[in-house]
């Protein structure tokens, strides 16, 4: 590899050598709890931190750590914990930042998951969600008090149709001195690489983009070793002597990736959420491609765009790559390569012509997921926001018209044809 590698050759190679004990080019899946120690000095650094190496999968794995060195490599970031799932690693993060009483602020475009993690599983931990209007930066800053920890956005929202300004949000973090989090599930660091925004910390679902397939559910934490804990009372966990750990002040310790070892060595370790080996390995396998992956997304799901906005029976589009769309100039800046490949568009004939649609479709799976080879399609009026009422779903972007797809890899003209014929039916 040349000393500045690019994009596609990190894809494929940052982490992984070929096997040192059998010469496996392919990354082997290590399918174990745990590793046998030299002896037990070796054992004694190692839960000591005074020594890298494996212990205990639930805390790290070889399979695993190839995942984490390529996402790392890809975000430009320090250094990356694989867990279980995008929201294993949410929470993951605020266990490393939040005590209880603190707040954060969180964008209200999020993925409706998210919503609801942050409105009442952290209420169960103290922790309190304030919210900014992601179209008005202000609103973040009127929100900060002395006990906010950190502002958290998606880089692209899900459900799609939102690119957030992420150097407007990085400067009300600053402003306030608290680590900016970016959900870049949607974007993968294709299309944006939010740490060249000012993020200071990323979280991804690799269940969607990264994994690729819809065939694994896996989530990832990549620390931009921006933020300076040294010293900064407001992080504890990072900032104060560990007593399981010999008074090790972690951020001293561990400088610029002191915040993805804490994750590890107190998140993981704690909370438990560790991602399988067989999982970490589908997630750098379907990385490999992602470049591939993400072009085609992207080309396919402009021409579908642009089709419906043409079609008489499509009220309205919202994705950034058409021109006419609020978020295009954004769009423009933060991810010129494509606008993503997910978002929403809302039928003439309201509910039923919503329900209409996504039976009649046939190639496009009716799911409840994003980033897929397959396109996918969902009617979150009659499905995932089915128990809100009128005006809640309209508000949580639901609307009884709105029907939200994720465009697949498929040749496009097939996946137009299968648009084609349902809207005709
Ligand atoms: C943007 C975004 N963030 C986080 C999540 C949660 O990820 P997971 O389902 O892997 O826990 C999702 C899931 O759809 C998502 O779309």
């Amino acid at each position: 590899m040349s000393d500045t590698p690019g994009f596609n050759t990190l894809s494929i190679h940052a982490g992984a050598q070929p096997d040192p004990t059998t010469g496996a080019r392919a990354t082997p899946i290590y399918q174990t709890t745990s590793f046998v120690f030299d002896d037990v000095n070796h054992a004694a650094s190692l839960f000591g931190l005074q020594a890298f190496g494996n212990i205990y999968s639930r805390i790290g794995n070889p399979t695993c750590a190839v995942m984490e060195e390529r996402i790392a490599a890809l975000e430009g970031g320090t250094a990356a914990l694989a867990v279980a799932s995008g929201h294993a690693a949410q929470m993951n993060v605020m266990h490393t930042l939040m005590q209880p009483g603190d707040e954060f602020i969180a964008s209200n475009k999020l993925y409706g998951g998210s919503i609801n993690q942050f409105t009442h599983a952290y209420k169960n931990f103290g922790w309190n969600v304030k919210w900014g209007d992601i179209d008005d930066p202000s609103t973040f800053a009127a929100a900060v008090t002395d006990k906010t920890k950190a502002i958290f956005v998606e880089s692209l929202a899900n459900p799609g149709g939102v690119v957030t300004d992420l150097e407007a949000i990085a400067k009300v973090a600053k402003d306030a001195n608290v680590p900016l989090i970016v959900d870049s599930t949607m974007a993968t660091p294709y299309l944006i690489r939010p740490f060249e925004h000012g993020a200071d910390i990323i979280v991804h679902s690799a269940t969607k983009f990264l994994a690729g397939h819809g065939n694994s559910i896996a989530g990832a934490i990549v620390d931009g070793g921006t933020f300076n804990w040294v010293g900064d009372k407001r992080y504890p966990m990072l900032s104060e002597p560990r007593p399981e750990y010999s008074g090790m002040i972690l951020a001293e310790t561990f400088g610029n990736f002191a915040f993805a070892i804490a994750c590890r060595v107190l998140g993981l370790r704690d909370l438990g959420a560790a991602l399988s080996p067989f999982n970490a390995f589908m997630v750098s396998t379907g990385m490999e491609t992602l470049a591939l992956r993400m072009q085609r997304h992207c080309e396919n799901a402009q021409a579908v765009a642009e089709y419906l906005d043409g079609h008489d029976k499509v009220a309205w589009v919202s994705y950034p790559g058409l021109p006419g769309d609020r978020y295009h100039n954004l769009a423009k800046k933060y991810c010129p390569k494509g606008a993503g490949a997910v978002f929403t568009f809302g039928l003439a004939g309201g509910y039923d012509a919503g329900v209409s649609l996504v039976s009649n479709l046939k190639m496009f799976s009716h799911l409840a997921n994003i980033g897929d080879t397959r396109s996918l399609v969902i009617h979150p009026a009659s499905t995932t926001h089915r128990q809100l009422s009128d005006e809640a779903k309209v508000k949580a972007g639901a609307a009884p018209d709105t029907v939200r797809v994720s465009i697949g890899i498929e040749n496009v003209e097939d996946i137009i044809a299968d648009l084609d014929q349902a809207l005709a039916a």
